[in-house]
């Protein structure tokens, strides 16, 4: 098979057809696919005919997969599969204001998977299994165009500053708190601000929701940089809304997007998605 890929974005993000999982990826189409994650962030298979097995399979191509952390919404089994779902083990709706909908809630605001950890992910893939008729869809902003887009003076700042990630921040923003696994398991982490992609030496804004402060400012002075930041990342120009359709894989590259989910009538409407998260190969700082 030979691969078409068609840009979504002047930035990033890009369609490949020609990609058939279920009956098999040669590793010239695989080579060819990994090429294209490198240069466009966000990829987007269509119509891939997936189970948990094979999504797995699949996905432990690009690297070993992360273990999703035990929390109130993660009922899936076995734990390297990270289900986005409001669905009850019946087959009803889970009401909006459910808890575990709250916690899940968190996936709407923009980050990066894992940042919260010492060694955060390479990539994630998202499968879409059920979708509501509208809404839901997912945004991408692309850290590679926002990098770029600094001043000279404000990407001098940034070369060697260090962000500090926690997985409380999210939490927080949610009104939710951490579970004594998490506390346990979760605390504070480092990060660089600025990554180089290691194929194309693209630099990347690397922030997002989970990061809070940045080390060597005070407190007020890193959060309201990072806040300035998130603004100038997420505006317009560098984000691409992904509008699922049924059988989409979406792989992002972690290092060079945040992303966040939008909001659909879960009174109404199932939205099913299962992903799965690549390891990355170190830490950033
Ligand atoms: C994720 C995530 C957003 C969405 O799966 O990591 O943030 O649109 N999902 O479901
Ligand atoms: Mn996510």
């Amino acid at each position: 098979m030979t691969i078409k890929v068609t840009k979504l974005h002047s930035h990033f993000a890009a369609r490949v057809e020609g990609i058939d999982i279920a009956t098999g990826v040669s590793d010239d189409d695989f080579n060819a696919l990994r090429t294209a994650f490198e240069e466009y962030s966000v990829i987007v298979l269509p119509s891939q005919d997936l189970d948990d097995e094979r999504q797995m399979e699949f996905s432990r191509r690009y690297g070993p997969l992360e273990m999703m952390a035990p929390h109130l919404a993660n009922d899936s089994n076995p734990q390297h599969i990270s289900r986005m779902h409001n669905e009850e083990p019946d087959g009803s709706l889970i009401p909006p204001d459910d808890d575990r909908m709250i916690y899940q809630s968190a996936n709407m605001i923009w980050h990066t998977d894992s940042s919260f950890k010492p060694v955060p992910s390479l990539c994630s893939m998202l499968h879409a299994r059920i979708l509501p008729p509208e809404g839901g869809e997912t945004e991408f902003a692309c850290l590679r165009a926002a990098y770029d887009a600094l001043d000279q003076g404000m990407k001098d700042f940034l070369d060697d500053k260090i962000a500090i990630h926690a997985f409380a921040n999210t939490r927080r923003m949610v009104g939710g708190k951490l579970n004594d696994w998490q506390k346990k398991n979760l605390p504070p982490v480092r990060q660089a601000i600025i990554r180089s992609n290691p194929v194309n030496g693209r630099k990347a804004l690397y922030t997002g929701g989970h990061a809070g402060e940045i080390e060597g400012m005070s407190k007020e002075d890193g959060a309201a940089l990072l806040k300035e930041l998130m603004g100038h990342i997420t505006q317009d120009e560098f984000v691409y809304a992904h509008k699922w359709n049924d059988g989409d894989l979406t792989i992002w590259d972690n290092r060079a997007v945040l992303h966040r989910g939008r909001p659909w009538d879960g009174t109404k409407y199932k939205r099913i998605l299962h992903r799965t998260t690549v390891a990355g190969d170190g830490p950033t700082a």
